[in-house]
């Protein structure tokens, strides 16, 4: 009979909905098939009437059962794929830091000078006229304030100063030590400068002192070039050019010879072969007797290296702007 063929159908259809949305439809669908046979049985006689009335009465209540089942089945089936929780997928990747080029550089420069006997040493960024200035042998009106960029200050509302140079570290040092002493001051300065491929407002130095007795500037020469051959792991030459600090005397600026051309000459020395690393000179008697030190029984020599430039000429850094850029692309290269 048609019944007993479409039941098997309209059973398989409801079981074998894979969804509640397809649940649904089959539901609505089958319904619809079993109410074609229920008009039919206007048209048949008493006992046959009777007969498939039975059956497709059984068949409806069957079929409501396992549409129930069926969608309380499902409904399970939804919920726990919401709460899946794959095991077997690889972990998010933890993304691990590389150390700032500077910091590289700052490391390796107190290693150096640490392996030559040199305590490192570092000062307060935030210092007083007296440190950053006057105790170095610079008045207010001393025109060497702007001659070396250090009129150029951030003065703070308490009149303190962001320090200009890490000579202040000096005298601080000195202060509160006596001589011998050997030591080495990395840390940063800031300026008021405009900002270009070789300017920052906010740039790294490091400060070096050494007190004792019978100190030349041979010994200086000796220390810097052991310094620069063990930081650019090859052999460096200097040249000590006449120069004036208020704090030193004599004072000279320290060239290297080009880490880029060897000193063949190229864009980076603008084809001289040297490059500027630095300010140096024989302590002032001045900054010794500011610091109640006997000039007359000590003597010492002082330097102050541009350590960002360091890491520019290290690197091959074309632009000092990099640094402080925060640019993941640039700082992945560490
Ligand atoms: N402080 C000087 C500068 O910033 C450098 C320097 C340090 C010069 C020590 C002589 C001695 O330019």
């Amino acid at each position: 009979m048609e019944l007993e063929k479409e039941k098997e159908k309209i059973l398989r259809e409801i079981k074998e909905a894979k969804n509640l949305k397809e649940l649904e439809e089959s539901f609505k669908e089958v319904q619809n098939k079993i109410k074609t046979f229920t008009q039919k049985l206007k048209k048949i006689s008493l006992p046959q009437r009777k007969k498939l009335g039975k059956e497709i009465n059984e068949l409806k209540e069957k079929l409501e059962k396992e549409y129930l089942v069926k969608k309380e089945i499902l409904k399970e089936k939804e919920r726990k794929k919401e709460e899946f929780f794959d095991i077997t997928i690889p972990p998010k990747k933890i993304e691990i830091g590389s150390l700032h080029p500077i910091t590289l550089v700052k490391n390796k420069v107190e290693e150096v000078f640490q392996s030559l006997g040199f305590e490192i040493v570092l000062g307060p960024e935030i210092e007083d006229e007296w440190h950053n200035f006057d105790a170095l042998n610079i008045p207010s009106d001393h025109p060497a304030r702007d001659i070396l960029s250090l009129g150029k200050t951030f003065y703070l509302e308490n009149k303190k100063l962001m320090r200009t140079q890490t000579s202040s570290v000096q005298i601080r040092y000195m202060e509160k030590h006596n001589p011998p002493l050997k030591i080495v001051v990395p840390g940063k300065v800031f300026r008021k400068d405009a900002i270009d491929a070789t300017h920052e407002i906010e740039f790294w130095q490091t400060e070096g002192l050494m007190v004792d007795k019978g100190i030349s500037v041979a010994n200086f020469k000796e220390i810097m070039e052991e310094f620069l051959r063990k930081f650019f792991e090859k052999e460096m030459k200097i040249r000590l050019r006449p120069s004036y600090f208020p704090f030193t005397e004599p004072s000279f600026e320290v060239d290297i010879s080009c880490v880029i051309c060897g000193g063949s000459g190229c864009q980076t020395c603008k084809n001289t072969g040297w490059i500027e690393a630095g300010g140096a000179g024989m302590v002032h008697p001045q900054v010794f007797r500011n610091c109640k030190i006997d000039p007359k029984e000590w003597q010492g020599f002082a330097f102050g290296m541009g350590l960002t430039r360091l890491a520019m000429l290290k690197y091959k850094i074309p632009d000092i702007r990099y640094f402080n850029s925060g640019d993941l692309r640039f700082l992945k290269q560490f």
